[in-house]
């Protein structure tokens, strides 16, 4: 049974958590294959509402084993709070995995996040501040301390006390920060570490194996393709690789293994902190689309831009995540506008762009070439059935599917499972 990846297909929160949850059913493991706790994953099911940061949006089930594999930051105080407050709401944790070999984010990381994005003064990037950036640079240049280290008190102390030298000199001499104890941080990783240690696993290997045995297994991303460190609209991005390819670093697992690729794509277009937004709409139908979807960020609590649809986006996102469908959400948001917009290309110097531009410059200075369509009055809410959608709304799923290249198979029309439409 083949490995199933679900990418953001945008600027993150387009619907992961949900989507995640509602597949779930028809699923064996769960797994977070990148970034960390900033994400936020909001899942309404069984009269809960849960925001996961770090946990798989399937931890919910008593049959899925949840796993955070290779690829993903650990703040290791924050998973262990994480797994807290879901055993007070009752739901078991006991089957998490956790990969050996995933990075941890270490209290310098989130100090770094801090100082640096206050540097960067009017050209910071908005991060969630959780040490992200910090943890993965650490990562890539071979001084980062994984989830492994955790469990050899000496080898910890080791690696750390070489790190927080310099961590330490940067932070005082160039932050004019106070230096950070070693003997602190042990002792509070050393308690991590003794009560992770029963979910810590060899996570490649535990999902290989079970996809020889015909286990179903999804492979959950955080964030979205337009925050990919290598694909995204960078520097305004995230620090690893939300994309299908990064799937398979970050689990540890061959291309064979996966033949199904789902894009979770908002109805609309939304963006937390800074960079470029060709489709932003700071009117009345911006404004209406961040009340009608409460477009506030789930870990920041910043409110979202938002914007029309950006069909330049998904068809890009099709391409560099090689998407078999499409999962489209929020579609409920846009009852009452009277005018729906779809931009089909973007405009630059002359020169017309239906694919994603290769220059930062024309992405940032791009003007959005729209599409006018019929908007629709009715309530979405408790549409069931595809065919009892409105004929306008109809329609406007259908272009997308059209513009993007790529089926559409679920609608989402409301932030429980059971507010979904398959086409
Ligand atoms: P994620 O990061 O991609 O998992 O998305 P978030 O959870 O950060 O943001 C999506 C928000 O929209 C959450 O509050 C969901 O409960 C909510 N949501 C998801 N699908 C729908 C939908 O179809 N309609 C509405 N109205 N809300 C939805
Ligand atoms: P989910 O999984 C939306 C954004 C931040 C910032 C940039 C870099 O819920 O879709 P970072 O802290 O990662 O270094 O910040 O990325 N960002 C997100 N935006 N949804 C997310 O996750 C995000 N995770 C990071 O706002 O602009
Ligand atoms: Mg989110």
């Amino acid at each position: 049974m083949p490995a199933t990846i679900l990418v953001g297909t945008q600027w993150g929160d387009e619907g992961k958590g949900k989507a995640t949850d509602l597949l779930a059913d028809h699923m064996d493991y769960v797994v977070r294959y990148q970034g960390g706790n900033n994400a936020g994953h909001t899942v309404r099911a069984g009269g809960h509402t849960l925001k996961l940061h770090l946990i798989p949006s399937g931890i919910l089930y008593e049959g899925i084993t949840s796993v955070i594999a290779d690829g993903v930051v650990v703040d290791p105080g924050v998973l262990l709070e994480e797994m807290d407050e879901l055993a007070t709401r009752g739901i078991d944790t006991s089957r998490l995995l956790v990969s050996s070999n995933a990075h941890l984010i270490m209290p310098y990381h989130l100090e770094l996040d801090r100082v640096t994005e206050r540097y960067l003064g009017k050209l910071q990037l908005g991060t969630t501040k959780r040490g992200i950036g910090p943890a993965y640079a650490d990562k890539a240049a071979r001084i980062g301390l994984r989830i492994q280290d955790l469990t050899d008190e000496k080898i910890f102390r080791q690696k750390l006390e070489v790190v927080l030298k310099e961590k330490n000199a940067i932070l005082s001499r160039v932050y004019n920060r106070l230096p950070l104890d070693a003997d602190e941080i042990v002792k509070d990783y050393m308690g991590y570490g003794e009560r992770l240690a029963p979910h810590i696993a060899d996570t490649s290997s535990v999902l290989y194996g079970a996809l020889r045995q015909g286990k179903r297994v999804l492979l959950e991303g955080a964030q979205g393709t337009l925050l990919d460190l290598d694909h995204g609209t960078y520097p305004f991005v995230t620090s690893s690789n939300p994309v299908a390819g990064g799937a398979l670093v970050g689990a540890g697992l061959g291309p064979k293994e996966v033949a199904r690729v789902i894009g979770v794509t908002k109805a609309y277009v939304t963006r937390v902190g800074a960079g470029p937004f060709p489709t932003e709409e700071t009117g009345a139908a911006g404004e209406r689309m961040q009340e009608r979807g409460q477009e506030f960020g789930t870990t920041t609590g910043r409110r979202r831009r938002c914007g029309w649809f950006d069909a330049v986006l998904v068809r890009y996102a099709a391409r560099v995540n090689g998407l078999t469908e499409l999962f489209l959400t929020k579609l409920d948001v846009l009852t009452g506008l009277d005018r729906m917009r779809i931009c089909v290309a973007y405009r630059y110097e002359g020169r017309l762009y239906e694919d994603f531009p290769p220059h930062q410059t024309i992405v940032h200075k791009a003007e959005p070439v729209y599409e006018d369509l019929e908007g629709w009055t009715e309530d979405l809410e408790a549409v069931r059935g595809y065919g009892d959608l409105p004929p306008a709304a109809r329609k406007y799923v259908e272009r997308i599917a059209d513009l993007g290249g790529v089926p559409v198979r679920h609608v989402s029309v409301g932030p429980h499972r059971d507010q979904t439409v398959e086409t």
